[in-house]
């Protein structure tokens, strides 16, 4: 496995397998690998010929007072784990080399980034679209691969590809949970033993959401309450939002007549986490 830090050189390997007719598939990352990554480096592994993984923590998704400076890096250990993965190249520029001095040009996708995540974290996606354009242009994927646990950024990419004609496919991956249920997430590390018992209330809550419809319930403010119980009840956790949304526009919705997608952020002690699901009326 080879690591390239250089765009110019990043360019020139991926100009090179697109002559000899190889295929490229993509996995963006901001590292601190888990076992998430891994499952979509593995995906990103079958029917492509080779696998590039980049780990760049973006400065301009981060909003002021969040957590940038103290997000956790470790590229050594990132490259182990790659490669176990079966990652070809790891891409890993400077954020100097990817935002030089007078950068001035972003991607903005409107609608589906006004709700949910985007509300939170003005500017957010705006930093997502803009990372993830110049790192298609600079590692000329064919497939891309991004996690359903960021259900809006896949939406929001999805969108902005279609939108902007890209020649790239996007690949989603379902969400890698630890045997407990909970997400798995770089920011987990931030939990204590104690704040990470509370964080299973985020997947709880949607599990019940998703029981309460089996059990014949389709009144969203009904299953909203619910959920907002189930996390309020632990010491500690406090909710940022928690919606349902049509899962292809992200237009909240109250009618729960198909899949729905139930999103969550909450706040554990300091640390923000989300977590999701798409909940069937009909099984
Ligand atoms: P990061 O949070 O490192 O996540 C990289 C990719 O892994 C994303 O597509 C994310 O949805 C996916 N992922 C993370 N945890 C997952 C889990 N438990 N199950 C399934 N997929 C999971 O998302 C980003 O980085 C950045 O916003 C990025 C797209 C790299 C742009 O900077």
């Amino acid at each position: 496995m080879r690591i390239i830090e250089s765009v110019s050189e990043m360019q020139q390997q991926a100009g090179a397998w697109h002559r000899e007719g190889k295929t490229i598939c993509l996995v963006p990352t901001m590292g601190y690998l888990h076992s998430g990554h891994q499952a979509l480096m593995r995906t990103a592994r079958e029917g492509t010929d080779v696998v590039v993984a980049s780990i760049f923590v973006n400065p301009t998704q981060f909003g002021p007072g969040e957590d940038f400076e103290r997000y956790p890096r470790d590229l050594e250990r990132d490259t182990r784990l790659a490669e176990q993965a079966g990652v070809d190249v790891i891409f890993a520029p400077r954020p100097r080399e990817m935002y030089p001095e007078g950068f001035q040009t972003y991607i903005e996708v409107s609608e589906v980034t006004l709700p949910l995540c985007g509300q939170k974290r003005p500017g957010h996606f705006r930093g997502v679209t803009t990372v993830v354009t110049k790192l298609f242009n600079i590692v000329k994927p064919h497939r891309a691969i991004f996690g359903e646990k960021d259900f809006q950024q896949l939406v929001t990419i999805r969108r902005m590809v279609r939108d902007l004609n890209m020649e790239v496919e996007i690949v989603a991956h379902p969400i890698v949970r630890e045997s407990d249920g909970l997400a798995m997430s770089s920011r987990n590390t931030y939990l204590n033993p104690e704040q990470r018992q509370v964080a299973l209330c985020l997947s709880q809550s949607l599990e019940t959401a998703q029981g309460m419809i089996d059990n014949g319930e389709r009144n969203g403010e009904v299953i909203l309450k619910k959920v907002r119980e189930i996390v309020e009840a632990r010491a500690g956790a406090r909710i940022d939002y928690a919606q349902l949304a049509q899962p292809e526009t992200l237009e909240a919705t109250g009618a729960l007549d198909g899949p729905c997608l139930l999103a969550l952020a909450v706040f554990v002690g300091g640390v923000r986490l989300i977590d999701n699901r798409i909940l069937y009326p009909a099984k």
